[in-house]
């Protein structure tokens, strides 16, 4: 368990406030969600709140204001012992304040009392607009209730800002505090995949294999997949987004898994292809090298030397030679690369921002359209992949693999660091390792 820091949260809330610099920012939590009647799904808070008070019971509010003296005020469930006996333990105001360290903390439930009266005379209002209708209406009752107090002199906000473009960019560069948390989830979802290829075999259930992922996470202090696994056996994993998970792994197909946890709010995201039957025919190897490859190239231009979109134009570069190489695509690389005939078996980007979200917060272009560059400290995935369904202008025997090959991996001063390299990768250590588990 990584110890809770307070004085690391209550600088983002000050980085914040300095961005802001006068004004007053509402950001709520996410609401709890019912699954069906009493019940509900298990409970996530929102990543932006979160990220700025490491606070993750439901029903509270962060409000900032920002000016000649700046002030984090939490709004929060009250201590209740009659529903603490049913739903467990609340902070409540008071022990909220000293322990995360608010200037100020009050009671949920004095919301609607309190905010006009933070609101009046604020130059502008941070508040993203549009994420939740609830929240919205809520926003603007208290804006019309300020505007109505102009007859005694009272100024409403005057403009509306989206405070999430503020923190997105706050995100995007994980503290050190952080990048120790990403290690350990990054840690815990390579333990997993390593187990899997050891126990994956044909006549096993592809639910069977996600169970070893679930009991991997929470024996391991995760307390979440960090989104639905996907563990999809032969031609399934030719659909992307598979999730069924129900069909049972057979002699001679490759198991495609992408599975990652959530540890203390971070992300991990890998995603590992091997033999059901722990040996690879001669055109599975074929193409499984081809991605390794593409997706080595992806890496070594992670840097901050080089900007968002470069890891993606190395991978793409080495499949498309690839593909020509073994007849999926004719024509030369820039013919390919032109006419986007690569897209039959390359359709998706080479990675996406992880945090807290596991498609994080944070832009990927400049407001002038240009790629962003790199930065220390930025963790994003790299992860090409090559799916090949049956098709007439497609040889037979690469009919159905499906091949995907993600890491986690940290920009850094001299270029990256690849925190999830503890699972295993290579066609010789994923034979070795089923061989002597078999
Ligand atoms: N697991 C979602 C993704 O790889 O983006
Ligand atoms: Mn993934
Ligand atoms: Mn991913």
């Amino acid at each position: 368990m990584h110890e809770f820091s307070r004085q690391e949260f209550s600088q983002r809330r000050q980085q914040l406030m300095s961005r802001m610099q006068a004004g007053i920012a509402v950001i709520p939590t996410a609401p709890e969600v019912t699954r069906n009647r009493d019940s509900h799904y298990p409970y996530r808070f929102d990543s932006y709140f979160y990220y700025l008070t490491g606070f993750k019971e439901p029903e509270a509010v962060l409000v900032l204001v920002a000016g000649a003296e700046n002030k984090s005020i939490l709004f929060c469930r009250d201590k209740d012992i009659e529903r603490e006996i049913w739903d467990g333990f609340r902070h409540g105001p008071e022990a909220a304040r000293t322990e995360f360290g608010f200037d100020e903390t009050y009671s949920i439930t004095q919301l609607d009392e309190i905010l006009p009266k933070l609101m009046a005379n604020q130059p502008a209002l941070f508040y993203s607009l549009g994420n939740d209708a609830g929240w919205d209406a809520k926003l603007t009752g208290w804006l019309n209730t300020v505007r109505a107090q102009t007859r005694s002199g009272i100024q409403a906000p005057a403009a509306v800002v989206d405070v999430r473009q503020h923190v997105d960019s706050l995100r995007l560069i994980k503290s050190p505090w952080e990048i120790d948390l990403m290690r350990r989830s990054a840690e815990i979802a390579a333990g997993a995949h390593n187990r899997a290829m050891q126990v994956a075999k044909p006549g096993k259930w592809e639910y069977e294999v996600e169970a070893e992922f679930l009991h991997a996470f929470y024996r391991q202090g995760a307390q979440a997949p960090a989104y639905t696994s996907i563990v999809a056996g032969g031609a399934n994993a030719c659909t992307l987004h598979y999730n069924a998970n129900n069909a049972e792994l057979k002699q001679g197909d490759l198991l495609l898994i992408d599975a990652g946890c959530e540890l203390d709010g971070y992300a991990s995201d890998i995603t590992r292809t091997f033999p059901v039957s722990g040996r690879f025919s001669g055109p599975q190897k074929d193409l499984y090298e081809l991605v390794l490859t593409a997706q080595a190239a992806a890496i070594a231009s992670v840097s901050p030397q080089h900007h968002w979109n470069a890891p993606h134009e190395a991978a793409l570069g080495v499949l498309v030679d690839g593909f020509i190489h073994y007849g999926l695509c004719q024509g030369s690389r820039d013919e390919v690369l032109e006419n986007g005939s690569y897209r039959q078996f390359y359709m998706h980007r080479t990675g996406h921002w992880l945090g807290l979200d596991v498609h994080d917060a944070g832009e990927y272009k400049t407001s002038a359209g240009d790629w962003v560059m790199l930065q220390a400290g930025n963790v994003l995935t790299v992860e090409p992949g090559c799916y090949v369904r049956p098709a007439d202008n497609v040889p037979e025997h690469f009919w159905n693999i499906g091949i995907r090959i993600e890491d986690d991996v940290l920009v850094t001063e001299a270029g990256h660091d690849v925190i999830t390299t503890a699972a295993i990768k290579s066609v010789h250590d994923i034979e070795a390792l089923m061989r002597d588990s078999a």
